[in-house]
């Protein structure tokens, strides 16, 4: 159990899930935390201004692959408790390009525990048997189900099918491995697919909002039948604390939203609310364009979690219906937070992902 008076170590911290929790626990546990964040495409320090004059909270920009960096913040900062975002996050780009996948979930993950081992090794009795590492993952190691096939459990085989998934399937493995010979107390959470505020807009949310505002085309993947389970990133936060503070060190648990939907439902679902709150005589559902489908598109994601139900109490609050909303506001309240993180090299991932098979990014910005 954290007490409230630890602090902790948040590794991705200045990207979307991490961002998100980290001004979660600052409300909710109040105590201080220590951010540390490569800063890649995908981290942004606009995503933490709200808390930049807070006292309690610290930002090291650092990349998890230093082993030696990381063990100086450890043995500085005395954290009781890291919990473990960074990652490249990207499935489309792992597709393009897997060695960053490689270098940080991987290599970045087993630098980070062999830090984490040693200042562990080396704390007083009481601290060592209380402290965390928690690692956050994701279901898409499960691989893909059939239609009518159950959800995933806990026990269901690895089987991943995309260099980002086996990245991170490496990783779940090399912090069970850490449990296992060294019985570092480590907990991993792998989780359904996210949505909410300060998501980077090269996800299927975020960028269909955006060209939407934009008059671009909503691009579709395949048949658009693909079906995930998706869960607000504030549940998904508030899922990780629970696990941190109530989890049986060397568990893992599924995290997700019981809600299986279909993608081309998602984009229908986004237009409707956006033909409502922001209508522009023509309906967004008439920008909807099917592309050429991801390579090795996994079909169907879909998450059982009775056991973080039943053992630790959790549950999602936020409904899809209500959390979409919340998310489509967000996005609508925020257009200069789009800008700025897609004013850099954003347009080259969106001329090289989409250009070649679709004109969703022909069109002049
Ligand atoms: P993100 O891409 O938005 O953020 C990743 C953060 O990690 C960025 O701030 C980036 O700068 C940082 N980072 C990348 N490489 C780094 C390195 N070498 N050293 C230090 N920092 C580095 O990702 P996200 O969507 O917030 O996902 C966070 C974590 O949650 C990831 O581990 C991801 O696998 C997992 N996850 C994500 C989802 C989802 O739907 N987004 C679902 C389940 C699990
Ligand atoms: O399931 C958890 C995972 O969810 C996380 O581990 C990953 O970090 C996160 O990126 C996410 O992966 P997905 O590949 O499921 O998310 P993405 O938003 O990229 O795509 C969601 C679905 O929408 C997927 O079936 C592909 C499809 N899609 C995506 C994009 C970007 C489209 O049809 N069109 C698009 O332009």
């Amino acid at each position: 159990m954290i007490s409230l008076n630890s602090n902790i170590l948040v590794t991705g911290g200045a990207g979307f899930i991490g961002s998100n929790f980290v001004l979660q626990w600052l409300t909710e546990q109040r105590t201080p935390v220590t951010v540390l964040d490569k800063l890649t495409y995908a981290g942004n320090m606009e995503n933490l201004a709200s808390v930049q004059k807070d006292t309690r909270y610290g930002f090291v920009c650092g990349d998890i692959v230093d082993g030696a960096m990381v063990r100086r913040l450890l043995d500085k900062q005395s954290p009781a408790a890291v919990v473990h975002l960074a990652a490249e996050s990207h499935v489309d780009r792992s597709i393009l390009g897997p060695a960053e996948f490689i270098r940080t979930n991987i290599v970045g993950t087993f630098q980070l525990l062999e830090a984490v081992r040693g200042y562990w090794m080396e704390l007083p009795t009481e601290q060592r048997s209380a402290f965390r590492f928690l690692h956050v993952s994701t279901d898409e190691v499960y691989g893909s189900l059939k239609p009518t096939a159950p959800a995933f459990t806990e026990e269901t085989p690895y089987a991943p099918n995309s260099p980002y998934s086996a990245s991170k399937a490496a990783s779940d493995h090399l912090v069970r491995a850490y449990y296992h010979t060294y019985g570092l107390p480590v907990l991993t959470t792998n989780c359904s697919n996210n949505y909410g505020p300060r998501q980077f807009p090269e996800k299927l949310i975020p960028l269909v909002m955006r060209n939407a505002l934009k008059g671009l085309p909503l691009p579709v993947y395949g048949d658009g039948k693909n079906v995930r389970d998706w869960l607000y990133v504030e549940d998904h936060c508030d899922g990780i604390r629970t696990v941190l503070e109530r989890g049986v060190p060397g568990q893992t648990y599924n995290i997700g939203g019981r809600h299986e939907v279909s993608n081309i439902e998602v984009v229908r679902q986004i237009c409707t609310i956006m033909d409502e709150l922001k209508p522009t005589g023509k309906p967004y559902a008439s920008l909807i364009s099917f592309v050429k489908d991801r390579l090795g598109h996994d079909r169907r994601y879909a998450m059982d979690i009775s056991k973080i139900e039943r053992e630790l109490g959790w549950l999602p609050r936020e409904t899809f219906a209500s959390g979409l909303r919340k998310t489509i506001h967000w996005y609508l309240d925020n257009p200069e937070w789009v800008e700025h993180v897609t004013n850099g090299s954003y347009q080259e991932w969106i001329n090289m992902q989409y250009i070649p098979t679709s004109p969703v990014g022909a069109v002049s910005q």
